[in-house]
């Protein structure tokens, strides 16, 4: 998939599968023997925040590494396939993080996650214009060429996503003078038609579908309490926290099938609940030109070298379209 000329590939890690930087977390070590691999796909980064975030996973001293193993913002459900986060961007900020010079060093292509997360909307654009001028001060040094992903779409941050909906427009005008690739990453909250509405008014490269689906949204579609065996969230003290995994996975086919659709006039890319490649190959013969894997990595880590070269060879092969 190609963004403003440049390759990004068709099989992206998603933001938060491999940290800020690729480092990846202590399981990755032990899991990769057994296929939880990342060649062959494109690293996005953990979301930054402009200021550092305590957010609910304590981390170490270096601000990167959770200092838990298991950390207990963190529900995963790996039998059934799925899991409840209220992570909530915790970070050291986006200048420690350009500080280390780990993303200018990389040589790949990849995507920096970005999120305003201000109470009010002038906070918010002057965040997104803050993160600018530093990016800005550090972009000729960066080896490889990156894009950056808006996230408008967390639900641990107590906001209302309406709002953050609404800032999307100005948030990419804002991140335009970068003049690097931008993909909005949103959550199948928000229907293609919304999008729709907002890539007519900003510059926006491609659109990432979905985030974590917030605590008790859409219960005419997803069994809360048959899921979790319980009526309120197990982290209703961290706001709720967001779901991730199977149960995403027939709302985002559905999501990329309305969008197509309507004709959205940029690449898609779905994102939620893929556990196989059979799920993968689902969501891009209905219509999603690459994918983002994210809690595969805990839920079945196995898996995740073999989707990524069966969606790649699946590509080559022309399968998909
Ligand atoms: C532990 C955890 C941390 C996450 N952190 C981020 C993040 O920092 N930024 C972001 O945009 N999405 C984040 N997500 C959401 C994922 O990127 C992805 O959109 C979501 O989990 C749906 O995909 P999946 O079902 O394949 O996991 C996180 C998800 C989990 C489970």
């Amino acid at each position: 998939m190609k963004l403003r000329g440049l390759e990004f590939g068709n099989v992206f890690c998603t933001s938060g599968a491999r940290g800020f930087f690729g480092e990846g977390y202590w399981f990755h070590r032990y899991a990769r023997p057994f296929g939880l691999e990342y060649a062959g796909s494109t690293f996005i980064a953990k979301t930054t925040t402009l200021a550092p975030r305590k957010g609910n996973m304590p981390l170490a001293a270096d601000g990167i590494t959770p200092v838990d193993t298991r950390p207990s913002c963190i529900i995963a459900k790996p039998v059934q396939g799925f899991a409840l986060n209220a992570v909530g961007l915790s970070g050291p900020g986006a200048a420690h993080l350009l500080g280390t010079k780990r993303w200018q060093l990389r040589l790949d292509p990849f995507l920096i996650s970005f999120m305003a997360v201000g109470a009010a909307r002038d906070d918010r654009m002057r965040e997104a214009e803050g993160f600018v001028t530093l990016m800005r001060a550090h972009q000729r040094d960066f080896c490889a060429p990156f894009g950056i992903q808006l996230n408008v779409s967390c639900p641990n941050t107590g906001h209302d996503p309406s709002h953050l909906i609404t800032d999307a427009v100005e948030l990419l005008h804002v991140l335009s003078q970068l003049t690097v690739p931008l993909v909005m990453k949103v959550s199948v909250l928000m229907t293609p038609a919304a999008v729709l509405n907002i890539l007519r008014r900003a510059p926006c490269d491609a659109v990432t579908v979905s985030n974590t689906i917030p605590w008790g949204a859409l219960p005419h579609r997803i069994d809360w309490k048959g899921l979790f065996g319980t009526e309120t969230s197990p982290l209703a003290h961290l706001g709720g926290g967001g779901l991730s995994g199977r149960p995403l996975l027939p709302l985002v086919l559905e999501w990329i099938l309305a969008a197509k659709d309507l004709e959205l006039p940029v690449p898609l890319i779905a994102c939620g609940g893929i556990l196989s490649w059979e799920d993968a190959a689902h969501l891009l013969v209905a219509g999603a030109s690459a994918i983002e894997l994210g809690s595969v990595s805990f839920l079945r880590p196995w898996r995740v070298r073999g989707i990524i070269q069966t969606v790649n060879r699946g590509f080559v092969e022309k399968r998909w379209f």
